[in-house]
């Protein structure tokens, strides 16, 4: 069987929900942090602490990601991770969002290989004398997938731990279909292992994917879990019948709200937090559209605990 792993979903794969899906859920083989983005303070910001620190992350295998285009800071974080034991680290070329992509990062930085090169060239460089071991999570280009062919080019000439692919371009955000002719291009032609992500949201559309691509041996999955949690023992043919299901999505999401709340946030924000996985989470729940009007429009925590009772 394929290698499974939860993406990157920033503002929700935080340890806390990875920690509370790996506890109910078929646990992933791999954890990708959500982005650290390299900054000149001496260490990491208490948030950040909180999301790597190894007790922390007990029994989880965490890759912390690392979002940069500028070598020198980006090593600066890897150092950073290696006192905390990180060993794997992955770097994120493949983020949309306008405010990332203006800067040049995520898959902003794909529409600069010249520079992209240099990048990969100075940290490879950078770490030569340490056991970090790199990967890299890319789409296949900003604007259009042709860029693919010279990014896959740069990339191979780097011993990359693996490379995620989520086959579409930034200009399409989450829009289109993943681009399968493309992947497979990659597939054939990477010199590092290759990961599959996108748009696996149900067993049969992984099945699919995978009888396409019988060689590649890690598929990541992200807004799939989101609606879904128990994707991956429907995938792996371990799912409990429909009464076992419910129950395990009811503790899931009382952890999440009770570890949310121990934070000290405030109520407002772990609604926040919890409504915004209630927007993929509801799509396990069709028909059951009024108790999730509910839940969105719920201000307080009395509110929002009676709609999801009578939801769940
Ligand atoms: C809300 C949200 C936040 C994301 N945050 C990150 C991130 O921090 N790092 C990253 O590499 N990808 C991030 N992604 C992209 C996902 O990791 C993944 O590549 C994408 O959702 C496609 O996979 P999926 O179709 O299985 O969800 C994010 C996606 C979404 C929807």
């Amino acid at each position: 069987m394929a290698r499974f792993y939860l993406a990157p979903l920033e503002g929700i794969t935080t340890q806390i929900f990875r920690n509370a899906y790996h506890q109910h859920f078929c646990p992933m083989d791999k954890y990708f942090t959500p982005f650290f983005v390299p900054h000149s303070k001496k260490g990491f910001s208490t948030k950040e602490k909180r999301e790597i620190l190894p007790e922390n992350n007990a029994g989880l295998f965490l890759v912390p990601q690392i979002m940069s285009n500028h070598a020198e800071d980006c090593l600066k974080t890897i150092d950073k991770l290696l006192a905390y034991g990180y060993k794997e680290i992955n770097l994120n070329m493949g983020c949309p969002s306008k405010t990332v992509v203006s800067k040049g990062r995520g898959s902003g930085f794909l529409a600069f290989p010249e520079e992209l090169d240099r990048f990969l060239d100075g940290v490879f460089e950078g770490i030569r004398d340490t056991d970090v071991r790199l990967s890299v999570k890319t789409r296949l280009g900003k604007d259009g997938p042709e860029e693919f062919f010279r990014i896959l080019e740069i990339y191979n000439q780097y011993p990359l731990e693996e490379l995620i692919i989520h086959p579409r371009v930034q200009k399409d955000f989450y829009k289109n279909e993943p681009n399968l002719e493309l992947f497979a291009y990659g597939q054939e032609n990477s010199k590092s292992p290759v990961c599959y992500n996108g748009d696996i949201f149900t067993a049969e559309k992984y099945e699919k994917i995978q009888k396409l691509f019988p060689k590649v041996s890690a598929f990541m999955l992200g807004r799939g879990i989101l609606m879904d949690p128990a994707l991956l023992e429907r995938i792996k043919k371990e799912a409990g019948d429909g009464g076992a299901q419910a129950g395990k999505i009811r503790r899931f999401h009382d952890k999440l709200c009770e570890e949310y709340r121990a934070l000290g946030m405030g109520d407002k924000n772990v609604l926040f937090k919890m409504k915004e996985i209630w927007c993929y989470l509801g799509k396990s729940f069709p028909g059951k559209e009024k108790a999730l009007k509910k839940i969105r429009k719920a201000e307080r925590f009395d509110r929002y605990e009676a709609a999801v009772e009578e939801l769940l």
